[in-house]
């Protein structure tokens, strides 16, 4: 077989067929290989006119199709299967070849098979792909990891098949070995917490201003024209006024309420317990969704008493519609802050160097967080690359500052009236517990001192003490 191909993709269901014929409409020859040959031949069979396809039997088929230094992405399941493939291709492949892994792996697979493959010359890439479906094929959000020299060969293909905006691709090299995959995944943790906000904003104004779902839509779509621009909030207003067909009632109530997840949410709590970063926000969304699966507990709860209701005047309804935007606005900032601040624990523990403007920009398009408020996070990194955190631009601490009170009676308001909102509460404690001059881990240090002498520092001396607190006298050692 002739090296005729640019890219080679192995695994051909909904994410890979779709990346490969986007490379295809891009003008790349794309050599295509699946462990079922069935899927090669339908792939060619119905999509064989948008491109330049070679279609490849057998492994040593498809190595042989493509040119030099190879560049061969593989889409499977992410575990098991990644590593089977893996070891499939690595020993066909040269110094200098490329495996790029576009799937959902875990960026701590993706650091191991990154050092494995390097002690054997092979560069290996592990690439976040965002967009689903439809992305994969018509622009994704790229988020690639791996060497530099990788990228300087597969850089430009992904700038051309990924989203444009503003003329833009949303790709750029992440960083290292796994930096590309942990990137996606706090994408993927963010979108929980985004989704959650969104929830929970729904639901006050539903059960708080006693607004319809079709109401609530016009709401959203009314938000949308503002600084909550964003797919979430568009594809929210288009659930919410979605009256089911065989019932008439809003589809939103015959839909059962336990949510799901692929679990890309819970790695990025986990990750994040890991790294001390505290993405409160995203993990009560993470919880949230737990908790609704929990359907016996839910029954053993079921009719406690809650908080006291009260009906809204229409003029009291439109007030609290415009404060649960801001308290949703605040929040939704707090929750971006906490998943950018992850990045960058994560960069510092494993050595990336991560350009968190590139990665606001990268996620304008092509992936679900997508929104207008995401320029807004890359030009302050753009104002000051050093930025700690969001808060510390001027513009989004404007914001803030304008959201005090209506964000913290909307909690008020939540909690008064029983309507849960764990995402919206943690925000605003995050953003209370950092700003505070004095926090109560004084205490716990002393309760830590008490019963493990776990010594503490004090304010005043450098040192570790420890109180003799079983003595009479509780005199204070140094340690
Ligand atoms: P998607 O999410 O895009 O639908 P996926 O479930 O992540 O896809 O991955 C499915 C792909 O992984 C299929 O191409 C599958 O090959 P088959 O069509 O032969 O089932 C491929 N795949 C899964 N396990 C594999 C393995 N051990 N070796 C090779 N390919 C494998």
């Amino acid at each position: 077989m002739q090296a005729t191909a640019q890219i080679g993709v192995t695994g051909l269901a909904v994410m890979g067929r779709n990346l490969a014929r986007n490379f295809a409409r891009h003008g790349y020859t794309v050599a295509v290989h699946n462990r079922t040959p069935a899927r090669t031949k339908a792939l060619v069979e119905e999509f064989g006119h948008e491109g330049a396809f070679v279609a490849a039997g057998s492994a040593e088929e498809f190595v042989a199709a493509l040119e030099r230094p190879r560049r061969l992405m593989i889409m499977v399941q992410a575990g098991a299967a990644t590593d089977a493939v893996i070891e499939e291709f690595a020993p066909l492949l040269e110094p200098g070849d490329m495996i790029i892994d576009g799937g959902n792996a875990h960026f701590a697979d993706t650091r191991r098979r990154e050092r494995s493959l390097r002690e054997r010359g092979i560069h290996f890439v592990g690439a976040g792909v965002s967009g689903g479906e439809e992305g994969a094929l018509n622009g994704p959000s790229i988020m690639p990891g791996g060497s530099p020299e990788s990228y300087a060969s597969l850089g430009p293909m992904f700038e051309k098949i990924s989203a444009k905006v503003d003329g833009e691709p949303c790709t750029t090299h992440v960083g290292t070995d796994g930096a590309g995959h942990f990137v996606k995944m706090v994408h993927n943790g963010i979108e929980y917490a985004d989704m959650q906000l969104i929830g929970e904003a729904y639901d006050l104004l539903r059960q708080v201003a006693g607004l319809s779902p079709a109401a609530i839509a016009e709401i959203f779509r009314d938000w949308n024209k503002g600084r909550l621009d964003s797919y979430l909030i568009e594809i929210t207003a288009e659930v919410l006024s979605h009256v089911d067909a065989a019932t008439g009632r809003p589809f939103v109530d015959v839909v059962a309420d336990a949510a799901g997840q692929k679990g890309t949410g819970r790695w990025t709590v986990q990750t994040a317990l890991e790294l001390g970063s505290p993405v409160t926000a995203i993990a009560q969304a993470t919880f949230a969704r737990a908790a609704s699966g929990q359907s016996a507990l839910r029954h053993a709860y079921r009719g406690l008493p809650g908080g006291t209701s009260w009906d809204l005047t229409p003029y009291e309804a439109q007030r609290f519609t415009a404060q649960v935007e801001q308290a949703l606005y605040a929040s939704k900032v707090i929750a971006y802050d906490q998943g950018w601040k992850m990045i960058l624990d994560a960069a510092e523990e494993f050595g990336w160097e991560i350009d968190l403007g590139a990665v606001a920009k990268i996620w304008r398009g092509g992936c679900i967080i997508r929104a207008a408020f995401l320029d807004r996070i890359r030009a302050a990194y753009a104002a000051d690359p050093g930025l700690v955190s969001l808060l510390s631009d001027t513009g989004f601490a404007a914001e803030i500052k304008d959201a005090q009170v209506p964000w913290r009676e909307v909690i008020a308001t939540a909690a008064r009236r029983g309507v849960p909102v764990p995402a919206f509460s943690a925000a605003l404690s995050y953003y209370d517990s950092l700003r505070a001059d004095r926090l109560p881990a004084a205490l716990t240090q002393g309760q830590r001192d008490y019963f493990g002498a776990h010594t503490y520092r004090r304010v005043d001396r450098e040192g570790s003490f420890h109180t003799l607190w079983g003595t009479a006298d509780r005199a204070e050692t140094q340690a």
